[in-house]
């Protein structure tokens, strides 16, 4: 059964604007960038996701190629952005498939909670290395497909009909290191790369029609993300931190995503669209909720009670 499209996009956009256009999305089967793939497949794109996990990144590609009928979305797992070789040959697979790489979501990202105490040089280096590395990689193994598909898509101002754009990439990042963060040091300095990262393609590329961006999600509803961060029995003091007062849903992640890519992004480059209910502006020193700060640091207590929680060794 197709999810209802008014879970993942708004009505506002036209049906056919990315017709004929072809997205890569590494981290494709998490819930955020399924969202935003699916939101561009129903909008006429077909699609590539990746993911490290077999089972589950074949198994969303299947449910988002229900968006629309005769959509082509291929899932192909066993890909970590670390290995650059492999998502090298997740790119080729692609343009032989599907024709060529128009839009780019670099998604894939790596999140637990743990005090610099608890963090060892490996422990920060994995986050280090699937957002910051992994990101990088992504790019280098795609930006020969999206010079190509930009210098086909030129100047969308002026021949503006079906948003004939090309040759753009967003980045996932998050706003935990505007303000930082306890719990989170690693994040915080490797999404502080990414959006880096983001910024040097906007200007090192503009000049060949590519735009970067980043999407910066704050809380939102139903994602791993949210799993991550926050115990559940203190998920409501979470949205008393948001001044909109709820959490965000993925749709609204898409429609940041289709406003990028599509006819209305032509002229955003090297910016970062934080989606979030301003709630980066009230972020207090407490990772999600239930880990009381400083209190959880002085008693050197040991994260609980959370997805990805570190395991003990055997
Ligand atoms: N607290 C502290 N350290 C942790 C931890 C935690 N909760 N979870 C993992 N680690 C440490 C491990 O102990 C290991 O360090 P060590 O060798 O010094 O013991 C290191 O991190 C790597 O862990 P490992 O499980 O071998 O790495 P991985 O590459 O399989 O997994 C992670 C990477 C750790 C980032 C894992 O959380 C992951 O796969 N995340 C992907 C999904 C995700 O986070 N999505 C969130 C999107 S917001």
């Amino acid at each position: 059964m197709p999810l209802p499209k008014q879970d993942y996009v708004s009505d506002i956009w036209k049906d056919g604007i990315f017709e004929n256009k072809v997205v890569f999305c590494t981290g494709g089967a998490g819930s955020i960038c399924s969202a935003q793939v699916r939101a561009l497949v129903h909008l006429g794109a077909n699609a590539c996701i990746v993911g490290r996990n077999v089972e589950k990144t074949e198994n969303m590609a299947k449910d988002i190629a229900t968006a629309r009928q005769g959509a082509k979305v291929l899932g192909i797992g066993a890909i970590d952005v670390r290995n650059v070789e492999s998502l090298q040959n997740a790119v080729e697979q692609c343009v032989q498939e599907l024709g060529g790489i128009d839009y780019v979501i670099a998604g894939a990202a790596g999140n637990f909670l743990a005090p610099i105490s608890q963090l060892s040089t490996n422990a920060f280096k994995s986050v280090m290395d699937i957002d910051v590395l992994g990101s990088y990689n992504t790019l280098k193994a795609t930006l020969p497909h999206l010079i190509t598909s930009a210098s086909s898509h030129k100047n969308p101002h002026i021949h503006p009909s079906r948003a004939n754009t090309g040759g753009r990439i967003i980045f996932i990042s998050a706003t935990i290191h505007y303000t930082t963060m306890p719990l989170q040091t690693h994040v915080s300095v490797a999404k502080a790369g990414v959006d880096a990262l983001s910024h040097s393609t906007a200007i090192e590329f503009g000049p060949r029609g590519i735009t970067s961006n980043v999407i910066a999600p704050g809380p939102i509803a139903g994602t791993e993300g949210m799993e991550r961060l926050a115990r559940k029995e203190g998920s409501d003091q979470v949205k008393t931190r948001v001044p909109l007062g709820r959490y965000g849903t993925v749709k609204e992640i898409a429609d940041a995503t289709v406003f990028l890519f599509g006819d209305t992004g032509n002229f955003v480059s090297g910016q970062t669209l934080v989606v979030d209910g301003a709630a980066w502006r009230t972020q207090s020193a407490n990772p999600g909720a239930g880990f009381p700060y400083p209190d959880f640091l002085l008693k050197d207590e040991v994260v609980t009670g959370v997805k990805g929680e570190k395991k003990a060794k055997l």
